[in-house]
């Protein structure tokens, strides 16, 4: 791969993705787009990128699907969920229209979306009120993993025993385990490219949008931030991964630490 090709396929990354790729991350996409090499039968980058720029339609979804990074984890960053627990649930319980709205932007492989489902469902809100919780990724693969929602057991590490009895069904040889048909329920995975329209009407009473900008330079963070606002009430929280911040990029969300904000225009 040569640095002509590198900066190629950062420039068709940032063009449909939003992700900046870095000199620094050669390696990584190297591996990422030799494996397609192989699969495809090209010999070299140049003529792999000449095939997707000239297939682009049939070709990008594999191209994006590479450059994604996916790492996530059930419970991952769980003082948001405990924050769901003790402040946004008692709040939600108390709404006239009974509807829960919660998105779970960039889920990757829907671990995020289920633990939020998971801590409502501990709160009894499953059955009582209208839950629905959306949520949507770019790389179509993890979308599907998420709607299937079966996963290696050893993911399970990080969920409390009681939740992994509650929510989980194992597979006879033990090695997957798959979340149960009433979690899945409350769950809609659906593929969504955040540079581009969403299709979603109403607004959200809460939304997750963690460990995926850190991806985008600030200018398509600062967009981001911008749309949430405007699907989100005053009052709504939008919650960001840990080392992302809305410092410098709006001043429509107040901070309440732990990076969590909550909108106030
Ligand atoms: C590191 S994962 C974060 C998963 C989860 N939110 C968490 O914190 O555990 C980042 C996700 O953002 C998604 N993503 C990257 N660019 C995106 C875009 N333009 N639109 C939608 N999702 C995107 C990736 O596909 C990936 O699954």
């Amino acid at each position: 791969m040569t640095e002509r090709d590198f900066d190629e396929i950062a420039a068709l990354a940032l063009k449909h993705t939003g992700i900046v790729l870095g000199r620094h991350k050669a390696n990584m996409v190297y591996g990422r787009i030799a494996r397609r090499l192989r699969q495809t039968g090209y010999r070299n980058f140049a003529d792999y990128l000449e095939y997707l720029k000239d297939n682009f339609r049939d070709e990008s979804t594999n191209f994006i699907n590479l450059i994604t990074t996916n790492l996530t984890s059930f419970y991952r960053e769980s003082h948001h969920f405990d924050f769901l627990r003790d402040t946004v649930i008692p709040e939600l319980k108390k709404k006239s229209d009974k509807k829960v709205r919660i998105w779970s932007s960039g889920c990757s492989i829907g671990q995020e979306a289920y633990t939020i489902a998971f801590t409502l469902a501990e709160a009894h809100m499953a059955s009582a009120f209208d839950v629905k919780i959306l949520a949507t990724d770019l790389d179509s693969n993890v979308v599907s993993t998420g709607a299937e929602g079966v996963y290696p057991a050893d993911s399970l590490m990080s969920v409390p025993d009681d939740a992994v009895e509650k929510f989980f069904e194992k597979n006879r040889t033990g090695n997957q385990v798959r979340v149960k048909k009433s979690i899945r329920d409350l769950v809609h995975f659906k593929r969504l490219n955040l540079l581009e329209g969403w299709p979603m009407k109403g607004k959200f009473d809460v939304i997750f949008c963690r460990n995926v900008v850190i991806y985008f330079n600030r200018e398509t963070q600062k967009t981001l931030f911008n749309r949430y606002a405007d699907y989100l009430p005053v009052g709504g929280y939008l919650i960001i991964g840990h080392s992302e911040s809305l410092n410098g990029l709006t001043d429509r969300f107040k901070s309440l630490g732990n990076t969590i904000y909550q909108k106030i225009y």
